[in-house]
Parts: C-alpha cells; structure tokens; sequence
C-alpha cells in the first residue's frame, strides 16, 4: 500500500487520540468531544476539538486540525516521516516501507542525526563528569553548588573537559560525521581544517524536549570568567524559546498540581527539584514567549512565575503581562528578597519559606500595576502613562467580561473613574472581526436549531453523519440546493466517490480535497453533532430531494419569465411528476 498506509492504519487503530493529545493540552468532555485551549494560537476560550468518534482534532480558532499525525508533526514541529516513526515506536507497530528521499525525509534524516549525535555527546559529558577519582572539577563545582546525585543523574549533567579536542576526538572515534557535529552546534570548524569543542571547561546541562531527545546544551563556566552561560546555537533540531527547560521531567507534576513555576534558571530549577518541589520550568535567561506559555498551559491552570528582585527581573515580569492575558493562563508573580535568585533563596532558607513565598504571590495584573505606579510616580502624568501602556494590552482582550473585571480594578488602583477608562477602552480599535466570526461559526455548528435552517449544512452533515444517505441523493438535484463553494465541492466528491467505489467513510475522503478551505470546512461537520438521528434519515433524504425539486422549477421559472410556451412545457412536465 501507498504511503505507509498500512502502519498508519494500525496506528490509527491502536492509538486513541483523545488520550494521545490529552497528554499535551488538557481536554474536557463536552458532549461526545473533548475540548481545550488550543496548543497552536492564542486564546482564552476552548475551541480545540477532538473528536473520540472521528479520531481527529479540530479547531475552530485557528483552524488546524487532522489526524493523529497532523497533530503530532504540529505539535512537535515534525515532518511526517518523523511523526510516523514516533508513533510507531510508542504503539509498537512495524514501519517496512521505506521513505522515498523526499525533502521532507531529508530534513527528518538530519534532524534524526543531530539529535542521536546529540545524545553520544550527552553520554560523553555526563562519563566526563562521573570519572570523579582523580578530582574533577566539575564533579566539584556541583558539590559546592548543593546539587544531589539523583538530580545529577535524572537531568543528565555532565562536564565538558577543559580540552580542545575533548568531544571532537570523541565523535570521530564513534564514526560520527563531524561536519553532521557542526551542525548540531557541537564543535566548530577551524579556518585551517579541522574542528575544535565549542564547549571547554563547563559543565553541561543538557536540554530535552518533550519527546525525551537531547536537542542541545547549556555549558557553565567553573568560575566567574565569561561568558557564564553558553548554548547550542540554532539547530535543525534548537530552537531558542520555543520551550521552557525542563517541561519533559515536570509536567506530570505540574499537570497534577495544576501550577507551573517559572524560574529563570539552569540551577534555578534544579534547586527547587533538590528541596523538592517538582512542578517548575526554567526559560533559560531569555523573556517569555508564547510558544513557551501555550506550551505549559497543556498541563497548568495556573503559572506563577519567580523574578529575579533586580530591574531586569521586574522588566521582565511587566513585559509578561499582555502574554499571559492573552493566551488565558492565569499567572501570578512573586519578586525575591534583594539580592536572591529562587537557587540561593531555597539553599539559604529552605522550601517552606519559598512556599510562603509562593502562597502570597499576587495576580500578575496587580503585580503590574503596582509598580508602574511606584515607577511613574502617582501624579496626573504618571497615571496617564500607566493608562496608555496598560489600555493597549486591554484591549486586546477578547472576553469583555474580563475587560471590565481589569478596568474596574484599574479604576480602583489608580483613582481614575471606570467609565472614563472604559470609554477609552473603546477608541481602542478592536480586531474584533475574527471574534465575531468564530463565535457565529460555533453557534451554527453547536446549535442544530440553527443549523437546519441551512441548505447547505443539512445536506453535508447528513452525507458526513449517515453515509448511507447517499444512494437516495446521489440522482437528485440536491447539489442545486447547495450556495457555497466549500460545500458543493466536498458533496461533489462524495458522489465521485460513491460511483467509483460504491462506498464512501467521510474520513477517506479528505485526501480527495486539493483545498484548505474544503478541508476545514470537512473537519468542522466532521466534529459536529448530527443533525438528524438514524431514524430521520428516510425523511431527510425526502425533504432534500423534494426541496431541491421546488427549487429546480422556480430556476426554471425565472428563466423562462415571458414566454408562454416554455411555460406551457414546464406545468406539463410539472403536472407529469406529480402523477408518477
Ligand atoms: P548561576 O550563576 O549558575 O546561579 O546561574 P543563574 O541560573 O543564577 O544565572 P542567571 O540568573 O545569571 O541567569 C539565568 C539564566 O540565564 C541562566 O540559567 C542561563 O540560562 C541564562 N544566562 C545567564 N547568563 C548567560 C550568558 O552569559 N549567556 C547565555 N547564553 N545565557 C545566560
Ligand atoms: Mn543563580
């Protein structure tokens, strides 16, 4: 069979897509799908779908969507090739086709080959580091930096020799092609020939995604020399912020507790990790990003995140703000005493007082207005400073509700009236387009009330739902009833289907559709309710045809207006079908 039908078959039988993206987002029960927050875009109000009839996910947001495999490659930035093996792996199902050397299977070849060259590296640092008889340096450092064995071992630190030729010899002996290990950020080229270590003298921290792979490093100097930190640059397989550090050996902790603690650092986190708190991620010194948020809310109900007391800690904090607003994750901040980072404050104080630290963290929102107030002092000027920052991130929110929550507090903290700041709130031009579109879209796929109104929908949902409803359309009229495009296409392809095969299951009939529009718009009845129950169907099928009829004749008759013969025709051919 073609392109892996056959393991992807079997997949699709053995692996239950509610429970496979149910590890990554946190899906409810509504009806017979479950729903979330949508892992691809930002929003506060579920509209990912996945479907446990279907075996498909879908959303009405952003509109992504597909199988098993669609959500895998999306979510893990994959290709194909590399979502098929992945779940082949996971669902012990054998692959014994081979990929065809596609460009997609070239870039899922070499990122496959970074990430196992990767991975030797890792083992190299992490022997480097347990050879600790002849007094390692490392092996010292981490003593002195109070990290425990366990800790060493389950996050796979390691060292990096103080050599030039340290893990460059080392690949080589393992026939590991060194320009492959340049591309994994691993050693560097020099301008003479030959390769040097980009990372001498620190010790390692490796960086795993959430499939368990080594996808780069962060190496620390020893000593106080610069820089202090450095990283695998960009990779095929590195991407700077597109998830935080240590999200792969958190999240069942963080799902648990539904709070996720965000630090800034390596040690940061692997304190906390040592005294015992589990449920934390590190962004690794850079600012937090979307990706990094949408990428946590899949396990937490809630983020509080830990600054650093400094300028740039608060600044950070602040910029955080609109980030958390919009994709719907309710965050709290907590600012350290001078002078601590969340490593030195549990090694110096204990978890306890972190925890009290933790329970008396406030909202983000208050945190934000707090000290821009202090910031911009709380005269006239100042306060009209914090509006025009603060309106703008408003603004963008698209549940009014919320809106008004946030302007009324606002209104209280800095005494300006909340009528006044509302109707500022609304010279804020509102990209309210997309809003209104994808709640009108919901509702006429949610409320069958709605939904019968409508040709074009009656007509697709009763092909998608009760396939057998074709053999009594398939020699009507029943695609003159149909007004858009989207819809009379996916109708068309069912009936070509239909006549060349006898058969049709709604989920073979995507890859018939060349367009993203049908597709989407195949996705979206897919996941709706039907319409009609298995005894309606008759009567449906009834109503559709005798509808389309009706309309057919009125066609008629608007083309044919003056003239009496052609008229004279048509109540006779009308006059025939009435009696037959
Ligand atoms: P320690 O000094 O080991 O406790 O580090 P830290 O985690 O307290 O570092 P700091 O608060 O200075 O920075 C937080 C995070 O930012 C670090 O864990 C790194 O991920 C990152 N970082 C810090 N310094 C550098 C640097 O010089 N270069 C890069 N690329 N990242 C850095
Ligand atoms: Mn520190």
């Amino acid at each position: 069979m073609p392109n892996h039908q056959s393991a992807k078959e079997e997949i699709k039988r053995t692996a239950d897509i509610v429970q496979v993206i149910g590890q990554f987002v946190q899906l409810k029960k509504a009806g017979k799908n479950s729903i979330g927050l949508c892992p691809f875009h930002a929003e506060k109000d579920p509209s990912f779908t996945v479907s446990s009839d279907r075996q498909m996910f879908h959303c009405f947001g952003c509109k992504k969507g597909g199988d098993i495999f669609a959500f895998w490659m999306e979510y893990h930035g994959l290709t194909f090739p590399e979502a098929l093996k992945d779940l082949a792996e996971r669902y012990n199902v054998q692959i014994t086709e081979k990929f065809s050397a596609t460009e997609e299977k070239k870039r899922s070849d070499l990122r496959e080959t970074l990430l196992k060259i990767n991975g030797t590296a890792a083992l190299y640092f992490q022997q480097a580091l347990s050879k600790a008889a002849r007094g390692n340096p490392a092996a010292d450092y981490l003593k002195k930096r109070a990290l425990s064995k366990e800790i060493i071992s389950e996050f796979r630190l390691g060292y990096a020799p103080d050599k030039w030729h340290g893990i460059t010899d080392y690949l080589r002996e393992h026939k590991i092609d060194l320009e492959r290990a340049v591309q994994a950020g691993l050693i560097i080229p020099k301008k003479g020939g030959g390769y040097y270590d980009r990372f001498r003298g620190r010790v390692m921290f490796p960086i795993l995604n959430l499939r368990g792979q080594v996808v780069g490093f962060g190496g620390r100097v020893l000593d106080d020399s610069l820089p202090k930190y450095l990283n695998t640059p960009e990779t095929p397989v590195f991407h700077k912020g597109e998830f935080p550090y240590g999200l792969h050996a958190s999240f069942k902790a963080i799902r648990q507790k539904g709070i996720a603690v965000i630090v800034e650092g390596y040690m940061d986190l692997l304190a906390l990790r040592r005294h015992g708190l589990d449920e934390v991620v590190a962004t690794l010194g850079t600012a937090l990003t979307a990706q990094h948020i949408r990428k946590i809310k899949g396990y937490a109900k809630e983020a509080v995140v830990v600054f650093d007391s400094d300028e740039a800690g608060r600044n950070a904090a602040l910029r955080s703000l609109p980030l958390f607003l919009n994709e719907g994750l309710p965050a709290k901040a907590v600012v350290l005493p001078n002078g601590h980072d969340p490593d030195s404050f549990v090694n110096t104080k204990g978890l306890p007082e972190f925890l009290k630290l933790l329970d008396s963290a406030s909202s983000m929102f208050d945190f934000f207005l707090d000290q821009k107030l202090t910031q911009d002092d709380s005269d006239i000027e100042g306060k009209v400073h914090v509006l025009k920052e603060i309106l703008p991130v408003l603004s963008q929110l698209r549940n009014a509700a919320q809106r008004s929550l946030y302007a009324g507090r606002l209104s209280e903290q800095i005494g300006i009236k909340e009528e006044v700041i509302l109707s500022e709130l609304k010279s804020f031009k509102q990209d309210l387009s997309g809003d209104v579109l994808e709640r009108g879209l919901k509702g006429r796929l949610t409320d069958p009330k709605v939904e019968k109104k409508i040709g074009d929908i009656q007509l697709l949902n009763l092909l998608v739902h009760h396939p057998k409803a074709v053999t009594g359309l398939i020699n009507s009229d029943c695609k003159t009833l149909l007004s858009d495009d989207t819809a009379s296409k996916i109708v068309e392809v069912i009936f070509e289907k239909y006549r060349r095969e006898g058969q049709f299951s709604p989920e073979n009939i995507e890859e018939n559709l060349d367009n993203d529009d049908v597709r989407i718009r195949l996705r979206e009845v897919m996941v709706a309710d039907s319409i009609y129950s298995n005894q309606e169907v008759k009567q449906a099928v009834e109503e559709i045809r005798e509808k389309a009829r009706q309309k057919r004749l009125s066609d008629s008759v608007k083309e044919i207006k003056g003239d009496p013969e052609a008229l004279n025709d048509l109540l006779l051919k009308l006059r025939a079908q009435i009696s037959c």
